[in-house]
């Protein structure tokens, strides 16, 4: 169903783009003419994302343009599967296809299959075009936006990988429809995490519309998505590479990806990962005097309001997520960098948090 459209742009001069939000966008031309500039084009997506609507796009291109070549590559589903081996499997079947500089690669899936495909074409003679067609809440509200890309290596979540703009975003609401529950709640965290960072009138909102957001009421989803992608927009025109203000994007990362390199990729969903990870970091923050117990139990309740984990796994130890954080990108000579708050909407970068503060928050039990 095609109706009404929210557009944001990402300000980066002579690489802006286009982020569009609404229904029945991936089935109407008009969204993909203007982004698509070569003859090759690969579709790739995943195991479950393909066979609901990698098809439908793949005719829509070549129906609409003779001239387009057209191939579609299907990963492997999952966090597990988010590495150096699927992106080997984007270049081959790029190189079958004979994609030259001009080549897109459309990534039509979730986060995972937006980091992979994006770096692949990172990468690919050096960096051809991508658009970003997120197929999950959390893709749609955080991960398509912004040019980072990458996979993950065993030491780490995210280790390798390229900033690389897309051409555009193509967030497409219709897709959420088949969105199994668990993900669609794994994606309100990154939506509770926007609140958190910067914005204390949308956590309000966010607790008033939980049943609305949970039901997948589209006015209040689309609301919801628009008000991550401008702010997440704003904060990428002026930081693309996380040199000072993005790095608050990462509030509850630091623990998050720890925790879900520690449980094994792919036993605990990223968002719910990063839901336990907010609120280590705001209990960090009350110990470390800089906010209000309050904040930190209004972020529990709001977490807890959309069905998210906010509690360690009672299998993941104190010491061996210390380890895995000291390989965190944030950090600068061996010195841990966290994102703290000073309460609800005010996220800081705070340098030279002492490991005993951090082992104290992460050994704390409610
Ligand atoms: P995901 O890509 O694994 O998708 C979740 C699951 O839902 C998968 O099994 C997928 O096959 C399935 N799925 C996706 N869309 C569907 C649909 N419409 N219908 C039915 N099934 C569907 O996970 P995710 O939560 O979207 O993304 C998590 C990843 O995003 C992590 O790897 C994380 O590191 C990354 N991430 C990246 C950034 C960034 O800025 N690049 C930001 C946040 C998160
Ligand atoms: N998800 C953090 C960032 O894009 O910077």
């Amino acid at each position: 169903m095609s109706g009404a459209m929210t557009e944001i742009e990402v300000g980066l001069d002579a690489r802006s783009y286009p982020i569009r939000i609404g229904s029945g966008l991936v089935t109407d031309m008009a969204h993909w003419r203007g982004a698509i500039r070569g003859k090759h084009v690969l579709i790739v997506s995943d195991e479950n994302v393909a066979p609901l609507y990698a098809a439908g796009v793949q005719d829509l291109l070549e129906s609409a343009d003779s001239s387009l070549l057209v191939d579609s590559l299907t990963l492997r589903a999952g966090e597990a599967h988010k590495n150096l081996d699927a992106v080997s499997k984007i270049f081959d079947a790029l190189a079958q296809l004979g994609a030259t500089r001009d080549a897109c690669v459309i990534a039509l899936g979730g986060g995972v299959v937006g980091d992979i495909a994006g770096f692949a074409a990172a990468c690919w003679m050096r960096g051809i075009d991508f658009i970003q067609v997120p197929t999950t809440l959390l893709a749609m509200v955080d991960s398509s936006v912004g040019g980072k890309t990458g996979v993950d290596h065993a030491a780490g979540k995210n280790l390798i990988g390229a900033f690389h703009q897309p051409r555009a975003v193509i967030a497409d609401l219709d897709t959420l429809s088949t969105l199994p529950e668990r993900e669609l709640r794994a994606g309100f965290a990154e939506v509770i995490k926007t609140a958190c960072i910067g914005d204390a009138g949308f956590f309000d909102w966010l607790d008033a519309n939980a049943n609305a957001l949970l039901a997948r009421d589209a006015t209040a989803l689309t609301h919801a998505i628009a008000t991550c992608c401008r702010y997440k927009a704003a904060v990428v025109a002026c930081d693309e590479r996380e040199s000072g203000k993005r790095a608050l994007l990462n509030f509850g990362h630091t623990f998050g990806h720890a925790i879900e390199t520690e449980a094994g990729y792919g036993s605990l969903l990223h968002g719910e990962a990063v839901a336990i990870g907010m609120l280590l970091a705001a209990r960090l923050s009350t110990q470390l005097g800089m906010s209000e117990e309050i904040d930190t139990q209004r972020l529990r309740a709001l977490l807890q309001s959309f069905c998210l984990p906010t509690e360690l796994p009672r299998n993941l130890k104190p010491r061996a997520l210390l380890d895995r954080m000291r390989l965190d990108k944030k950090n600068r000579a061996g010195t841990l960098r966290l994102i703290l708050w000073r309460g609800i909407g005010h996220t800081e970068i705070v340098e030279g948090v002492s490991e005993a503060d951090v082992l104290s928050a992460l050994a704390t039990r409610p």
